[in-house]
């Protein structure tokens, strides 16, 4: 388990690719075609419009999130975010939300969305607890067969748009 003392937020580096792809297959991907691979989130790091920040321990990741942003319409999508399981109920996941959320925020973003399994409840959980609210349900939208729920969090930010 994790020091958390020591674990330091910061954004994800192209070598820790390897490490984010790996934890999103066990933890977010499992058992649907693994799609957040390495080269796709070595593109996500670079990319200009896409954050990617990871909680480190000594240097090796424990957590990351992944933030898309959409700045014509003042929006962003939460596309990943895992906790290594034994550092998981420790505050991690909402810091690692919030540094993105902040990002978000200063970019003026208004409105922030993600979808998740309709069967994870424990994120349900965690993301009703930071403010998300469900909006609706997508049959069939991991790979034709397992169901997403939509969630969105809208805060009024000078851009015009908040829902
Ligand atoms: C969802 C996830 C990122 C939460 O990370 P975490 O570091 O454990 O979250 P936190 O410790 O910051 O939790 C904050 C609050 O969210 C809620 N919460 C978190 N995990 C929960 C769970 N398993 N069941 C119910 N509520 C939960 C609680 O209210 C918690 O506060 P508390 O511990 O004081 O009760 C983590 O469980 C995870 O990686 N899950 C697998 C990947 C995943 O499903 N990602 C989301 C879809 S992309």
């Amino acid at each position: 388990m994790a020091n958390l003392e020591k674990v330091k937020l910061g954004c994800a580096r192209v070598p820790e690719a390897t490490q984010i792809a790996e934890m999103s297959r066990r933890w977010i991907e499992h058992g649907l075609t693994w799609r957040y691979r390495r080269d796709q989130i070595a593109r996500q790091i670079r990319d200009a419009e896409t954050e990617v920040v990871v909680a480190r321990d000594e240097g090796y990741v424990i957590g990351f999130g992944v933030m898309e942003f959409h700045f014509d319409a003042c929006s962003a999508h939460l596309m990943l975010l895992a906790v290594e399981p034994a550092s998981r109920r420790r505050g991690l996941g909402v810091a690692l939300f919030r540094w993105l959320e902040k990002i978000a925020r200063l970019a003026g973003v208004s409105r922030i969305g993600l979808e998740l399994r309709a069967d994870n409840e424990e994120a349900r959980c965690f993301y009703e607890r930071l403010g998300f609210r469900a909006t609706d349900l997508r049959r069939g939208y991991y790979d034709g067969r397992l169901d997403a729920i939509n969630m969105s969090m809208a805060r009024r930010v000078g851009c015009g748009h908040d829902s």
